[in-house]
């Protein structure tokens, strides 16, 4: 039977730092209500000349020389993203040029902040089905584009970045199992409800979001879907070394954690640097725990994403 594990991680952050006083200066907003409500404190925001597919680039060639593996190697590159370069090609298409390589299946998958999760399931069954051997997995985001700066509601949560790995064909799992969920009936409480058309955009181009009810969506399926993923993996939560779910707000993964037995010890926190990052928030928090040290081989470890759609889903992994 053929498996599959991340065989090298990797992550990009733009170096422009955005502090929660830098926006308070032109923002009827606060340091403190920013950390209290959320326990973010900065976001990284890219430049005007950076792309998703830029930042993608970063995050894939350092999850390849983890891994060991060149671009000619991948048969395989699912970008996870909503804040893609263009409407079409897509942002795996570009990604796949600038990684220097042609051929391959490349492709966008489009599930907001459970984007990430969604192509890792993705591309775990290409590679159990041996439909591929090496995948590069990436969530990569310019979330500032898509923010009204002048809306202190929404604005103050988001941040830019990417996050990669390389999902290489095993004998052992690796992936032991992913759940994903959605319920297009909840499609309004986040939305970009907008589009191009006759060289117009219609509706509008920033995002929007009934906070209050994200919210309490967001930590009853968290908890729902790591329950059903360690049910479909035989395992328990004391099996779990690490629990890494979408960076969206601290509360929200302090609530998770609390409702699933996790103590705060083994729960990865990264929103409070890199504030909510969309698709690449479980990759750049996982990226950043394996380079620290903190995620070593042979940990297991809970990815769970949420957002808009309504989106979510989890997978449980070996590193
Ligand atoms: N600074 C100061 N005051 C603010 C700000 C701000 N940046 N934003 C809102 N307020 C005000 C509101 O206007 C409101 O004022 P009022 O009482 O005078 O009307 C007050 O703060 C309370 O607003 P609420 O929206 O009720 O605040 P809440 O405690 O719900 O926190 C928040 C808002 C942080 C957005 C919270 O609902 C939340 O985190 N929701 C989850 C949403 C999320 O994480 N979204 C990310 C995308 S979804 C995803 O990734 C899953």
């Amino acid at each position: 039977m053929t498996f599959a594990r991340i065989a090298g991680t990797g992550s990009y952050l733009p170096p422009r730092v955005v502090t929660n006083d830098e926006l308070a200066a032109r923002l009827d907003t606060s340091d403190a209500w920013i950390r209290g409500r959320t326990g973010i404190r900065q976001r990284h925001i890219a430049e005007d000349s950076q792309a998703s597919s830029d930042l993608a680039l970063e995050a894939s060639r350092r999850a390849l020389e983890a891994a060991g593996l060149g671009a000619a190697d991948l048969d395989l590159i699912v970008v996870a993203t909503s804040t893609p370069d263009f409407v079409f090609p897509s942002t795996a298409c570009l990604l796949q040029a600038k990684l220097g390589v042609r051929d391959c299946p490349a492709f966008d998958l489009q599930a907001v902040c459970s984007g990430f999760v969604y192509a890792l399931a993705t591309a775990d069954s290409f590679i159990r089905n041996r439909i591929a051997k090496n995948a590069l997995v990436v969530g990569a985001e310019v979330y500032s584009r898509i923010l009204d700066w002048n809306d202190r509601a929404t604005c103050v949560l988001f941040g830019d970045g990417a996050g990669a790995v390389v999902l290489a064909a095993a004998e052992h799992p690796g992936v032991h199992a992913s759940v994903l969920h959605a319920d297009g009936s909840q499609a309004g409480i986040l939305s970009v409800p907008g589009n191009v058309c006759g060289g117009r955009i219609v509706g509008s181009p920033f995002l929007q979001m009934q906070g209050g009810q994200v919210f309490k969506l967001a930590v009853k399926v968290l908890d729902e879907v790591a329950r059903e993923t360690l049910a479909a993996a035989a395992m328990r939560v004391e099996d779990v070394d690490w629990l890494i779910p979408h960076q969206a707000n601290l509360r929200i993964l302090e609530a998770t954690a609390k409702r699933l037995g996790v103590a705060r010890e083994r729960l990865v926190v990264t929103v409070d640097h890199h504030a909510n990052t969309s698709a690449a928030s479980v990759p750049l928090a996982l990226d950043e725990f394996v380079r620290a040290g903190r995620i070593k081989p042979g940990h297991r470890v809970m990815l769970q994403g949420v957002g808009g759609g309504f989106t979510w889903g989890a997978s449980l992994v070996t590193m």
